[in-house]
Parts: C-alpha cells; sequence; structure tokens
C-alpha cells in the first residue's frame, strides 16, 4: 500500500515587507468570497440612495426614485383604522348613554377602544389598573367622589374636577382650617379624633365628643351630618376605610389643616366625543359603576 506523502513544511507566503519588533505582515489575498460580498454591499449602497430618500440636502433630503415616504404610510394606516372605526364611532356618539349597554357590539368596542384610551391618557394618575394611588382615586370601588353613574363619569372625564381650563369643571373647595386659622389647633385635633371615631378607628374617647360639635359647625355642611359625604361637592365619605390622602391621625390633621385640592384635566377638546364616552363605559364596567 502506497500512501500519500505528508507535507510537512508549508511553503513560506509572501510578505509585505513590513517588520515591527520582528514580527511580519502576511501579504495573503483576500478571499474571493469576501471581496465579492463587499463589492456587492458597495453595489446595493448605491443603489439604494438612489431608490430611497438618503442624501441630506438644507432642508430636506434627496426624495429617491421609489418615492417612499414613512411619515405618509404612517398617516395613512392611521386614516385607515379611523375610517374602519368611523360608522361605529358615530353610533356611539349618538346612542344615549343609557342605552348604549343594550347594544353587544358597542359594548365591545368601548371595551377594547376604552381600556387603550385609559392605558394611554388615564393610567399615569389613576393608575394602570385603574386602583388609583395618594391623591387620585380608585375607580375599581364603588366608592364616588362625584359620583359612578354614566352620566356621572361621563361629565368628570369631559370636564374635569378644579381645573382652570375648562368654565364647566366639577368645583368645591375644602377651608384651610389650620393654614387660615379658622379652628384652633385643639380644634383640630378634637376633630380629627372624631373623623377616626366615625371611621371605626382607635381614638380618644373624650377628644371625640368635643369634635363632634367642632364637626357638626365646621363640616357637616359639605360632609354631611353624620359625615358620609355629599358627592354634589366632591366631599368624600369620611365613615368609610377608603381615604384618598389616608386615614390616620397625621394624613387627616394634613387635610383638615391645610385642605385638599385635587385636580383632574378636562378631556373634552383633548379626546373626541366618542373617546370620552368609550373610556367613561370602561370605567363603568370594570366594577365600581352605578
Ligand atoms: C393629571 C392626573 C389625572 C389624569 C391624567 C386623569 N385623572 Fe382622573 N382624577 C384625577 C384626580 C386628582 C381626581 C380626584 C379629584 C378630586 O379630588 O376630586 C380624579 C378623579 C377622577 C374621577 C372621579 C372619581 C370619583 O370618585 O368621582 C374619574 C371618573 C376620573 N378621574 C377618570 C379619569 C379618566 C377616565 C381619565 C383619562 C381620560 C383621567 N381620570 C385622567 C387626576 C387625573
Ligand atoms: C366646603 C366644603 C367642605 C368643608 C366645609 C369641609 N370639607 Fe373636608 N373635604 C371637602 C372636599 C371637597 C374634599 C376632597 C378634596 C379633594 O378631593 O381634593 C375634602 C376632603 C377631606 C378629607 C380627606 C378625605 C380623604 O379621603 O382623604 C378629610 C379628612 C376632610 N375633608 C375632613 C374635613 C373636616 C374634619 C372638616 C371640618 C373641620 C371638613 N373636612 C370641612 C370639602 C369640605
Amino acid at each position: 500500500m502506497s500512501r500519500k506523502p505528508i507535507k510537512t513544511e508549508p511553503t513560506e507566503p509572501d510578505t509585505t515587507g513590513h517588520v515591527w519588533d520582528g514580527i511580519e505582515e502576511y501579504n495573503n489575498p483576500l478571499p474571493r468570497w469576501w471581496l465579492w460580498t463587499f463589492y456587492a454591499t458597495i453595489i446595493w449602497g448605491v443603489l439604494y440612495t438612489i431608490a430611497y430618500p438618503a442624501w441630506p440636502l438644507v432642508n430636506s433630503a434627496t426624495q429617491g426614485l421609489l418615492n417612499q415616504n414613512t411619515r405618509e404610510d404612517v398617516t395613512a394606516e392611521i386614516r385607515r383604522f379611523e375610517d374602519a372605526n368611523a360608522p361605529i364611532e358615530a353610533r356611539l356618539v349618538s346612542t344615549d348613554l343609557a342605552a348604549i349597554s343594550d347594544d353587544p357590539e358597542l359594548v365591545n368596542f368601548t371595551q377594547n377602544a376604552g381600556g387603550a384610551i385609559f392605558r394611554t391618557w388615564c393610567a399615569q394618575c389613576h393608575g394602570s389598573g385603574a386602583a388609583g394611588a395618594m391623591g387620585y382615586p380608585n375607580l375599581l370601588d364603588n366608592d364616588w367622589l362625584w359620583g359612578g353613574a354614566i352620566e356621572d363619569l361621563h361629565a368628570t372625564i369631559s370636564h374635569g374636577i378644579r381645573n382652570t381650563e375648562d368654565p364647566d369643571a366639577l368645583y368645591s373647595e375644602m377651608p384651610r382650617f389650620g393654614v387660615d386659622e379658622l379652628l384652633e389647633p385643639e380644634q383640630i385635633d378634637q376633630v380629627v379624633q372624631y373623623v377616626l371615631q366615625v371611621s371605626g378607628q382607635d381614638h380618644d374617647a373624650a377628644l371625640a365628643e368635643e369634635g363632634a360639635t367642632v364637626f357638626a359647625d365646621n363640616c357637616a355642611a359639605c360632609h354631611a351630618e353624620d359625615g358620609t359625604g355629599d358627592r354634589a361637592q366632591g366631599a368624600p365619605n369620611l365613615t368609610d376605610a377608603i381615604w384618598l390622602y389616608g386615614g390616620d391621625a397625621a394624613a387627616l390633621t394634613e387635610s383638615v389643616a391645610n385642605a385638599r385640592f385635587g385636580v383632574m384635566p378636562a378631556w373634552t377638546g383633548r379626546l373626541s366625543e366618542a373617546e370620552i364616552r368609550a373610556v367613561a363605559f370602561w370605567v363603568h364596567s370594570r366594577g365600581g359603576g352605578e
């Protein structure tokens, strides 16, 4: 059996003649495939700048022979969705608020569109799931400052609360009993103990008894005789365990001394009537709607 002789000594490749510290640079040719790929990318690059918008000019850029415009593509795409939704939005606007829940197609639409609107425009304040945060009411429970019927929600969302942009915004103002010295510090302590009492928390009974009088004289006009609040004025119920600004003695003292002034923007003008209705329905159907 004959064997091919194994080549042991490779032929020395050419060098470029450059030498650094005894290290020589080989002069191998570039692989063919690499070179052709390289030429192809150059040709592709040139063709691309001819076909598509590419070279910046002073105020614009070359437009390219294909006349492609991503901005117009987006506008067209948005228009396509708007056109597709136009009939159902028109129906949503022309249907009586109370009758929308009888139309399954409208209900379906409000669930999808309303949820998307909420996540875009409302979630930063009310939380992505609408559960609220300190100063921003939970919209999932059935404890409403201004009312939870669909008509109430529609009005609240349309005009907002205590904002300066919409003359029809819901408005009320709790006096700053401490800052404006409407009550003595002791009276504030007393009424805070009374609020702790009516909300079923630990309290000082003697102070709370004095606080009952302070409450009747200063607070009942808005929060009602029994402390259950008044929706016409957005005055919260003080007898439940749900607090907008906190229910411990420190938070209550702050609420009474400095008052609170929650502001919600108006959405008329920012959102279309159909969008406002859709998000009002979405909120209404979260569980707390009345
Ligand atoms: C910049 C913050 C902010 C944004 C954004 C916002 N809200 Fe509000 N919202 C508030 C505040 C604050 C209140 C409570 C005001 C008060 O104390 O009476 C409120 C109250 C409400 C109420 C009344 C709740 C009740 O108990 O009566 C509803 C309903 C509501 N928001 C819905 C929405 C919807 C729907 C959107 C989006 C279209 C939205 N909000 C966007 C801050 C915001
Ligand atoms: C002119 C009406 C008015 C009067 C009078 C008034 N309040 Fe209020 N109160 C409000 C309104 C409106 C709010 C809600 C403010 C907001 O949402 O930003 C509020 C909020 C509060 C809160 C916060 C509730 C929470 O959920 O965090 C407390 C506590 C409170 N009031 C206690 C009192 C006490 C005690 C008095 C009497 C010393 C009083 N208020 C008098 C209108 C009134």
